[in-house]
């Protein structure tokens, strides 16, 4: 311990003033003895993700304005880091490379401290703060850490006596940013990298490359972004955007100052449309394509039969390893159609002369060729799990993506894997897939792994896909979810029960409005359910969260806060929305309500239906609640490859004038309407009369997602029994990428009334 003088509150409160005066600086200024215990509770600040170790002392400080930050040169960047965060706070900080015995902070290394390089130390003792760091990048977590206890607070900061030893689980702690889907601005992209800081998550995993956007200046192919980087908006105008070389540079310089590794991802052999679009003659046909406007996969890859491909993309990757010192380099890999492949002639020349078994086997070939070359220039390839059918090359890694088997195969195979299941770490995922508790619930290590093939597990990353998000939409998905992945990344998967971690986060939230983080909610804000009573249908708006107040409008009119169920007569919009603890969110629920006469009555069905898409069991297609666009919004039921018949009986005669069966068509997800709906109707449950038969009047081609209403008049005919058969198309036709796959039906209601 250096010579300086300890402050200890109970020791030297009285005198503190004259104390300062004495010695000409102002290191802390020491708390009142008589709000200590007030003050105790107040200084139990949460760093997030949980820290290994955290020892309180009795000490308690509160932070002076200016004083003085120490550290040798080498380190004058993380100096200047902790400066501008300090001075953000609204603090003074004075920078010295000299005598550390004058400072209040201090920085330094101390490779004994672990084997670990991201380890580091945080003393808050004996009237100085000192950061320690395995490495920098140890020092630059101990930064965060110290930054998290201020952010929390406003002016003056008050300190608890502390020491932390800390260092993480998993070394690969990501987030993928998809900014070639919708485009994210370059500080858009900064404030990320800051937040991912703030969180001690250490990589950026920059999806850069898409059929719907190429995002990264080229200088040798500048048609890449004059003709990539744009697709049609539908309006008559262009969307897109593209990151200049000198804006790549200035984001990984800002990255590697606080210690996050960009890691670009340059798609092939698949998602390369806009490539193909601006470079046709690297294609199986020529061409030409438009930039991509749909989501989805498609068949327009690279060829890989001719050479001039490889030339291409090794030219693009050369630009590209000058911009990423990045030791990795993602090249995608995943989802791709082998269509174009099978009918190409120097596609299939090439099967035959590298002695190829299939297109699977060309995947492999063309993965390892660009392996091959990434190793000649001392980097490795990371790529989707895909990569790992027909064989993959030594030390390339694996990101599970396909639940945990590309994992699981990866290691058993001695590659490392990266994991980032659909199942817990897509984070374009609606909150009914994956709430904050289904995050935290992650392990990326895959059940029964060896602890040689758990030791290749690098850790996992959040997907922030951006189909359906763009710029303004990412905060609201990727936090709070993202503060779930860190802490199990960094702390290890249930370092702490699942509601103590909650209790962490809501302290932490002061954090993330602080830094203006829209964050979104923890998990589904409100089922809606309906439920007749005395003959009328109420809707019931139904929250877990005690601290959720939950508001509706019906029919665009004016906002009500909900308390009790309410009544609809006929049809209803419902918008509903959120606040919590004073914040509004984001997120709205949309539903739409019909009352009719089937309004709960359990109808018979003739099929099974999917468990994943059971719209609540068989009372879901008649419970009044619509569906929406989105075929997994919990209204509709799937019945994969059958014909579906459902019959209602109401109970006695009734007069009916309308009859409706509404279906989604979705065809990517291989969902398509029926052929056609015939309704019959009948008095005594065995004898039935036909009513009419109503045919589907849309495309399958129709690419975009819609429901349809199968829709008969009746002139107020009298029957207890209502019967509806709709005829599937049985399998995906022809012209379709999943030609001769059984066809889905989702139907969401059957309205009589
Ligand atoms: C992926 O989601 N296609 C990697
Ligand atoms: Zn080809």
């Amino acid at each position: 311990m250096p010579n300086i003088p300890i402050f200890k509150a109970h020791q030297v409160f009285y005198d503190m003033r004259i104390f300062i005066l004495l010695i000409g600086w102002s290191l802390f200024i020491s708390s009142c003895n008589s709000v200590q215990n007030e003050q105790q509770e107040e200084l139990d600040l949460a760093i997030l993700p949980l820290t290994q170790n955290l020892e309180y002392l009795e000490e308690r400080y509160e932070l002076p304005q200016r004083f003085k930050l120490y550290a040798k040169k080498e380190l004058q960047p993380s100096l200047e880091l902790l400066s501008d965060y300090l001075k953000d706070l609204g603090l003074e900080p004075e920078l010295q490379n000299e005598r550390p015995e004058t400072a209040l902070v201090i920085l330094e290394l101390n490779p004994e401290i672990s084997d670990n390089p991201e380890a580091y130390e945080l003393w808050i003792k004996d009237g100085k703060i000192r950061l320690v760091g395995a490495t920098a990048q140890g020092l630059g977590w101990a930064i965060q850490s110290l930054r998290q206890l201020l952010l929390q607070q406003e002016m003056p900061y008050r300190l608890r006596g502390m020491e932390i030893k800390d260092a993480p689980k998993f070394a690969w702690r990501g987030l993928l940013l998809d900014c070639s889907r919708h485009f994210m601005e370059k500080d858009f992209v900064k404030r990320y990298i800051d937040l991912l800081a703030l969180h001690k998550m250490n990589r950026l995993h920059w999806h850069l490359t898409e059929d719907q956007g190429w995002r990264i200046e080229i200088k040798q192919y500048p048609k890449l972004t004059e003709v990539g980087a744009w697709r049609d908006d539908g309006n008559g105008g262009k969307y897109g955007g593209f990151y200049t070389q000198e804006e790549i540079k200035e984001v990984v310089a800002y990255a590697e100052k606080r210690g996050v590794l960009v890691v670009p991802e340059i798609e092939l052999p698949g998602h390369a449309q806009a490539a193909l679009a601006a470079y046709p003659q690297h294609s199986c046909t020529g061409g030409p394509f438009e930039v991509e406007t749909e989501w989805g996969v498609f068949k327009e890859i690279y060829c890989a039969g001719d050479d001039s491909t490889f030339i291409f993309l090794e030219n693009i990757l050369t630009e590209v390893l000058a911009l990423f010192p990045s030791p990795y380099i993602h090249i995608g890999g995943d989802e791709v159609p082998k269509y174009r492949w099978e009918n190409c002639p120097k596609c299939q020349n090439r099967i035959k002369t590298e002695g190829l078994q299939d297109e699977h086997e060309l995947q492999s070939y063309f993965i390892q060729r660009i392996g091959d070359f990434l190793a000649s220039k001392n980097r490795k390839l990371i790529g989707w799990d895909e990569i790992l059918e027909g064989g993959l090359a030594e030390g390339a890694i694996v990101q599970s993506w396909r639940g945990f088997d590309g994992a699981k195969a990866a290691i058993k195979e001695g590659h490392p894997a990266i994991v980032s299941p659909t199942s817990h770490a897509y984070f374009d995922y609606g909150l009914n897939d994956i709430d904050l508790e289904k995050v935290y619930s992650f392990n990326p290590i895959p059940e029964g792994s060896s602890s040689e093939e758990a030791a290749l597990v690098l850790g996992g990353e959040c997907n922030m896909w951006s189909e359906r998000a763009p710029q303004d939409k990412v905060d609201s998905k990727v936090f709070p979810r993202i503060l779930a992945m860190a802490e199990l990344l960094w702390s290890g998967p249930k370092k702490r029960s699942f509601s103590d971690f909650k209790t962490g986060v809501q302290t932490h939230y002061a954090i993330l409005d602080k830094l203006e983080v829209n964050y979104g909610l923890e998990t589904v804000p409100v089922t809606v359910k309906t439920a007749l009573k005395e003959g009328q249908l109420f809707v019931h708006l139904l929250s877990a969260d005690s601290n959720q107040t939950t508001f509706y409008r019906v029919n665009n009119s004016g906002k009500v806060r909900y308390s009790n169920p309410f009544k609809i007569d006929s049809s209803a919009n419902l918008s509903i929305e959120f606040e919590r603890k004073g914040k509004k969110y984001e997120e709205k629920v949309e539903q739409k309500i019909q009352a009719h006469l089937a309004n709960g009555i359990r109808p018979k069905l003739s099929y099974e239906y999917h468990q994943n898409y059971s719209a609540g069991g068989p009372e879901g297609l008649t419970d009044g609640k619509l569906g929406s666009s989105n075929f997994k919004d919990g209204n509709w039921q799937g019945c994969w490859g059958d014909d579906m018949e459902v019959l209602v009986d109401l109970g006695e005669s009734k007069t009916i004038n309308y009859l409706e069966s509404g279906f989604l068509q979705y065809n990517n997800a291989w969902i398509f309407f029926p052929q056609k709906v015939e309704y019959w109707g009948s008095e005594d449950g065995k004898n039935y009369e036909p009513l009419g038969v109503v045919k589907n009047q849309s495309n399958p081609k129709e690419k975009k997602q819609f429901r349809q209403a199968f829709q008969l008049e009746l002139k107020s005919q009298k029957f207890r029994y209502i019967k509806m058969k709709a005829y599937t198309l049985g399998i995906c036709p022809e012209w379709h990428d999943a030609a001769g796959s059984k066809a889905w039906l989702f139907m969401d209601e059957l309205i009589i009334i």
